[in-house]
Order: C-alpha cells, then structure tokens, then sequence
C-alpha cells in the first residue's frame, strides 16, 4: 500500500523535553562536575519525595537496576518468577544474576502477572518474583505480596512503565516490595535519555546497592572529594560491583522531567480516556481495562484486535506508527530452553497492538488515528 497524501507523521511515542532540561543541563556544565554527584542527590530525593518512598538509588537504566535488585537478593542457582510478556531486559536480569527464569502467564484483561498461575508456579526452589506492570496498568499487587509472603520470596517490581501509577492509593515505588525498578528510557513518561532507578525503604538494601552501583566500593569520588577527609582518594572495594550508576547530566534532566511529570500525567491520561471512549464503538476492537482501585501510569495504550499485522500495515501506510509489546520472552533463541506451556500469553500476543501516545499528540491526530483504524475495519 504506498503512502497516503497529506497524512499526518506519527510517532508511537515521544518525550517531551525543551528548554527547562536545557537549562538544568547548563548548570552542570557550568558546574564542571558530569559524573555521579550532587545532581543525581537531588533527582533521587526529588523522586523520592514524589513517590514517597524513603530511598531511590539512580542508575544507568531499568535493565542495570533490575540485575542490581536481584544481585542483591541474591538469587543465584535460585528460579525467578516473572511473566513472559514483557521486555527482554527483565528475563536477561534474572539470567545476569545467575537465576533461572520461570514464566507466569498473564491475566488475560490486564495483560500483568496472573497471581493464580504465579502460586501454581512456586516450587522449593523459587526465591524471587518480578511482577511486570505492564504498559503501566499495576499488577494485582495485594495478591501477589501475600503470595510472596506466605512463600518466603523476594519481590523486585519491575515498572519500568508505571512512573506515576497508583494501586490503591500509593504510587509504584512505594509499596511493601523489596525493590522497584524504573526506566527513563526514551519513550518513558519521564526520561533521561537512558536511565533508571531502584527504590525501596529499607535502608540496607539502599545502602548495599549504593555501593553495588559504583564497582562494589565504600564510597564514589563526589562521597570522597566532599568529605575533605585526608586520603581523600582512598576506598575499599568491598566486592566486585558494577558500573551502572546515574551521571549528573542525565539526572539533571530527570530534575526537568519531574516538575513537569504532573503535566504529562494528567495530558497521557486524558488522551488514554479519549482513545477508550472513542474506540470502545469499533467492535473489532478490545478497549484496554482498568481495573478498580488502579491509577495506571499511562504510559502505552494497548488494544487487543482481529488481523492485527494487517491493520498495523494499513495504519503504517497511513503515517501512523505502532508497536507490539511483546513478543513473549520465552520464544526468542536464549530463553526457548526455559519455555512452558503458557496459553493466554501465546494466544494473546497475536492480537496485541500499541498505537500512539504521548504528551504532544494533538487531539485532531488521535481523531485521525481513530479514523483509520474506523476505516481498516470497514473495508
Ligand atoms: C517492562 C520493561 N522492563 C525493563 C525495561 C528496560 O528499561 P531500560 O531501557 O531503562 O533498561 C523496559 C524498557 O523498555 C521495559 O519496558
């Protein structure tokens, strides 16, 4: 199908960056300090604050900060839980941690973790379970921590897609799991370019990752150089850590990001609203749900539909790009060996569909998106 004429371009998704992440990042230019320092500080109490969670260790992104929670869980030679639909980065922690993936099927509404399949799914061996909240819609999180609970393992929350989402009234980040990973990835409701984050209350956890994400030492150089101490150049490598820390000029983006995360938030949801309204008439179409007692993040707007490739073509021809999130896990090449029967995961990939949504999409682009899909099925 060639491209039609006086089509809108769209993206699927689309940070919203300007001049305040500019100014931000001049400061620390003019500051002469880049690396892992007093930016970072402010974004991780800045974050903190918001998601009212005591401690949040930035790193370099969602997929370090994930194999640092699970390092630090220490689940070598142990079987983690985790869904299959989700992005690569979450099994490759499990696997860089030296643990074994074991898939969760998803409820088929949500499209996060089903927690009737993860109680099936615990043997002598599980040590830990990463619930996905996927395309920021939170997981039955009440279920699961009793799960988890009742069965001694460790919960690491992976939401990379849920900046801002609420379950039952407390943001992700700041509920009774032991660790919460966050992306700012390029396409996320707030970004940094690459970047993530790990919170937690617990003060130990916080401290040990602190050390984890500067090679395993007692203290990074803007620690040193501040304390005036003599030896000021001196550490200890207390084990052998990673470099996945967070850098000023990154976190002085976040800084900018967050002031404005209010803003986003309120715009992504209101167009999520639109959408379901708007597509809820389409019957070939399946509206994504939100379940009662959950603020999803909006992050992605998911829907479930007939011939899917066939209209993701049309819609492409169209101008208007879309995704698909994900193919499962447990089908790409290093994960086949690991692979389970998971029945509403394999049927339901086949119709998921990711269309555009992000802060600047214009009300008369997503009326035009809606048209088209309108079209595709009228033909
Ligand atoms: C569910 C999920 N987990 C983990 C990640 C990895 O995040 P990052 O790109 O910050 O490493 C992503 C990023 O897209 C994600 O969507």
């Amino acid at each position: 199908m060639t491209q039609e004429k006086n089509a809108f371009r769209i993206p699927l998704f689309k940070p919203w960056l300007g001049n305040e992440e500019l100014e931000e990042i001049k400061s620390v230019f003019e500051s002469g300090w880049v690396g892992l320092g007093p930016k970072t500080t402010e974004f991780e109490n800045a974050l903190g604050q918001y998601l009212g969670v005591k401690n949040v260790v930035g790193t370099n992104s969602c997929t370090s900060a994930l194999h640092l929670a699970l390092e630090i869980l220490n689940v070598r030679g142990k079987e983690v839980l985790l869904p299959a639909l989700t992005f690569v980065s979450t099994a490759h922690a499990v696997i860089h941690a030296g643990g074994k993936p074991v898939w969760v099927d998803v409820e088929e509404d949500t499209l996060c973790m089903d927690p009737e399949d993860l109680n099936e799914k615990i043997t002598k061996k599980s040590a830990c379970v990463i619930p996905v909240h996927y395309a920021g819609h939170p997981c039955e999180m009440d279920t699961i921590l009793k799960i988890a609970r009742d069965n001694d393992l460790g919960v690491v929350e992976d939401a990379a897609q849920a900046m801002g989402a609420e379950y039952r009234h407390v943001k992700i980040g700041a509920l009774d799991s032991d660790l919460t990973c966050f992306s700012f990835h390029a396409t996320k409701n707030i970004t940094t370019g690459e970047g993530g984050a790990i919170t937690t209350n617990s003060e130990t956890l916080a401290r040990r990752l602190r050390k984890l994400r500067f090679l395993g030492a007692d203290r990074d150089t803007w620690t040193r150089l501040k304390e005036a101490r003599e030896r000021y150049w001196h550490f200890v490598c207390e084990s052998v850590g990673y470099k996945y820390y967070m850098n000023d000029v990154t976190a002085a983006i976040g800084i900018a990001q967050l002031r404005k995360i209010d803003k986003i938030l309120e715009r992504k949801r209101y167009l999520f609203s639109r959408y379901s309204e708007m597509l809820a008439k389409i019957p070939d179409v399946e509206i994504p749900v939100v379940r009662n007692g959950v603020l999803p993040s909006a992050y992605a707007y998911v829907i479930k539909c007939e011939n899917r490739d066939a209209l993701m073509e049309y819609l492409g021809a169209c101008g208007i790009t879309t995704g698909v999130h994900y193919m499962p896990v447990h089908m790409h090449p290093p994960y086949r060996k690991y692979r389970k029967k998971l029945p509403v995961t394999e049927e339901i990939w086949h119709k998921i569909l990711t269309i555009p949504l992000y802060y600047e999409l214009k009300d008369a682009e997503q009326d035009y998106i809606v048209e088209k899909i309108h079209e595709f099925y009228k033909k």
